[in-house]
């Protein structure tokens, strides 16, 4: 079947106020960029002539400035899910302009499947290539794109010249039943095969394709700094020390972690680490450093759900891509952050806090309790089924201003219940089998500031009732301190006796 080719201006004039669209992607990689852009600009004009204009859209995880920068500049948005992670967004969601559901990456396919977000009016893939029957060969991530496109009624295609068709095996495109009818998911091990090299679409609905020219556009990173770099170097300690005990199988187990620096700089050390093994990774974002250790050996197979490269590593993955083909797999975001598979194959899952409280529990999402940052993601997938948990951040934030380590977290993402290991610069907190308040004196000691330690110990010993000795009235001292003085050191518990 012939397609019929459009411009992303042209695509975009079909897409009217209030429809739901659903994106392929995770990430920037495998994101469509232009029709978005060109919808932008739509939105725009609309509203300088008076008329309503927003979409609700769905993706994998967050995506680029193409998608959320844009369309939130033109506060285009109604309704947006399960991740983003850019600040134009932030101040629209922050603000009210945007209705976000923050939801577990893991879930959002199924869910949309359940039909609780409405119907799907049209789905915007990106290919590397498609075939006259259907069948398209996706580019650098996958996300719910399965989903998106089955329950779609129209679909727009971004085919996009940058991506090498022979892409194509690097993905394990695979739907499950929906409930009461599932099956097992038969991934028993991190390279385990289970799906489709192909994403099979219905022809008959593909409306046209737009022809782009487009890397995927990751920002760079930062180098390292010194705290970062220290969090890295506990947690390759403490793995290694778990591996030398025996607590860990031989033949380690699969690594998920996270997005950002300090992921990455975690990554590069246990690429330098002598004492640990070769490794898989199961994880949805694989990131510049683990091309290296897959080139080194350190890494011996990833299955993802995005290749989260910059666009300099992108292009040393293309050139080199024979070497690489079988090291990789691209699943759906329902598949690499599936909850059996992580339990079953044994994940040690590495995440990163914003806040941990003196009993293990952790805030991903909210600044101070209220504003959001990103979105959970991923990491309570992962998080709540892991081997081994363990969280990070750095002990103390904006010069010492506000602890990571606080009474109690303001918004509580992953609970004490969930949480195995906590990182930060200063070191290692091992939470496993210690009750409350064996966890706070180890989280003190451990993970906190020396400038905040006596702070925290007042607050342990304040409130004596119960298991969990939080008092209640001042639990959220630190934060209010901060609010009222920009200074969670001001924290006074004095004034509650
Ligand atoms: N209170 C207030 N602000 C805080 C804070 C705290 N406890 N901790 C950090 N911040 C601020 C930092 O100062 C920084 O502000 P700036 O942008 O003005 O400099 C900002 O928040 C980001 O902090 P940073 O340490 O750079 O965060 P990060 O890049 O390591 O990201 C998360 C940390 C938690 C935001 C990020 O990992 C995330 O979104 N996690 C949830 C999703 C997830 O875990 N996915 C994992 C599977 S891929």
């Amino acid at each position: 079947m012939p397609f019929n080719y459009l411009t992303a201006e042209e695509a975009a004039e079909m897409i009217f106020n209030g429809a739901t669209v659903g994106l392929s992607g995770f990430t920037a990689p495998g994101t469509p960029k232009f029709i978005s852009e060109a919808l932008a600009v739509k939105a725009q004009k609309e509203h300088e002539a008076g008329r309503p204009f927003k979409i609700n859209l769905f993706t994998g995880a967050s995506t680029s400035d193409h998608v959320d920068g844009a369309l939130s500049r033109a506060n285009a948005y109604n309704m947006r899910a399960p991740y983003q992670n850019v600040p134009d967004l932030r101040k629209r969601i922050n603000s009210h302009d945007c209705h976000y559901f923050d939801r577990h990456l893991s879930e959002m396919a199924q869910e949309v499947r359940y039909g609780t977000y409405g119907e799907i009016d049209f789905a915007i893939i990106e290919a590397a290539d498609i075939t006259p029957n259907g069948e398209i060969i996706l580019g650098c991530g996958v996300g719910n794109v399965p989903t998106y496109a089955a329950m779609a009624k129209k679909i727009f295609i971004e085919l996009n010249d940058k991506l090498p068709s022979s892409l194509c095996g690097m993905h394990d495109i695979y739907m499950p039943l929906d409930p009461p009818r599932r099956r097992e998911i038969p991934i028993y091990a991190a390279n385990d095969r289970i799906g489709s090299p192909v994403l099979k679409i219905d022809p008959a609905k593909v409306v046209g394709i737009v022809k782009t020219s487009s890397y995927d556009c990751v920002k760079p990173f930062t180098a390292p700094d010194a705290v970062s770099t220290q969090i890295g170097k506990n947690v390759v300690k403490f793995l290694v020390g778990e591996y030398t005990a025996g607590r860990l199988p031989k033949e380690f187990l699969p690594l998920q972690s996270g997005v950002g620096n300090v992921a990455n700089a975690v990554l590069y050390d246990l690429g330098e680490s002598k004492e640990l093994p070769p490794f898989m990774m199961y994880t949805e974002v694989i990131q510049d450093a683990v091309l290296e250790l897959l080139q080194k050996g350190k890494c011996t197979f990833a299955s993802t759900c995005s290749m989260t490269f910059t666009d300099e590593t992108e292009k040393k993955l293309f050139a080199d891509l024979n070497f690489f083909h079988d090291k990789i797999l691209m699943r759906p975001a329902e598949i690499s952050n599936n909850p059996e598979v992580i339990r079953r194959i044994g994940v040690i899952a590495m995440n990163t806090a914003l806040e941990a409280d003196l009993f293990g529990s952790v805030n991903s999402t909210h600044v101070l309790g209220t504003k959001m940052m990103n979105g959970i993601g991923g990491s309570g997938d992962f998080t709540r089924n892991a081997y081994i948990s363990i969280f990070s951040c750095p002990s103390i934030t904006k010069g010492g201003a506000i602890s990571n380590i606080v009474p109690m977290v303001a918004h509580p993402d992953h609970s004490e219940h969930s949480v195995d290991i906590l990182v930060t610069d200063q070191g290692i907190a091992d939470l496993r089998h210690k009750d409350p308040v064996e966890r706070a004196r180890e989280i003190i000691n451990n993970c906190a500031h020396p400038m905040y330690r006596e702070l925290l110990t007042d607050y342990l010993e304040f409130g004596t009732q119960g298991q969990t000795p939080h008092t209640l009235k001042c639990a959220f001292e630190f934060h209010n301190a901060f609010n009222e003085t920009g200074d969670m050191r001001n924290a006074d518990f004095g004034k509650y006796v």
